[in-house]
């Protein structure tokens, strides 16, 4: 397989734009609009979430449960979780799964590239992406998902899979629905 990175371009939409955008997504499932089972999966994730973030604004505590949903609920994930910008560096925020490096430079490694270039990076095979950082030797597809508030950049969520191929555009669309709403919950995380 040649070295394929998809890359999606992630709105920097203010928030009221992005809740207003989950909005309508949630209107059309409603009106019948086209749903798959992985569609039906992010949009039980979306109420779970909400759920789970419900009276509660400790940024810790809110990405593990998040992590550990997202590590639990999804299919071949062998890694969920957070690094945070700190600085020009990312660095490692509540996870799921073996231990990882801590500090990401901004343009290194998928997390790093997807920071900088301010987009969500699909890779379906690591070992062909240029600069991959292993954490896991079990890890062969990776997404990584930029986190805003607004536009300004707070870190990523990043996932791992064993499945070369694991993710793909609907991932994207699901994850990024998710981190919008984490994000919303509270402006800024704090961060
Ligand atoms: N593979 C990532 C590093 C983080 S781990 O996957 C948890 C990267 O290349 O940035």
């Amino acid at each position: 397989m040649t070295a394929v990175i998809v890359k999606k371009k992630t709105a920097k939409k203010g928030t009221a734009s992005k809740k207003k955008a989950i909005k309508k997504k949630a209107a059309k499932r409603r009106d019948g609009g086209p749903e798959t089972v992985k569609s039906k999966l992010y949009a039980s994730l979306v109420v779970q979430l909400l759920s789970l973030l419900k009276g509660e604004h400790d940024l810790i505590a809110n990405a593990a449960n998040f992590s550990a949903l997202l590590f639990n609920s999804l299919p071949n994930v062998n890694w969920a979780g957070f690094y945070f910008l700190h600085g020009e560096e990312l660095v490692l925020g509540p996870f799921q799964g073996n231990p990882a490096c801590v500090r990401i430079p901004l343009g290194k490694g998928v997390c790093g590239v997807a920071a900088q270039q301010c987009e969500t990076i699909i890779v379906p095979n690591v070992h062909e992406f240029p600069g991959h950082i292993a954490c896991d030797v079990a890890s062969n597809a990776e997404i990584v998902v930029p986190l805003f508030d607004g536009e300004r950049l707070l870190g990523v969520l990043d996932l791992d899979s064993p499945l070369i191929g694991r993710f793909d555009d609907q991932d994207a669309e699901g994850l990024n629905e998710l981190a919008t709403v984490f994000v919303a919950h509270e402006e800024g995380l704090g961060l």
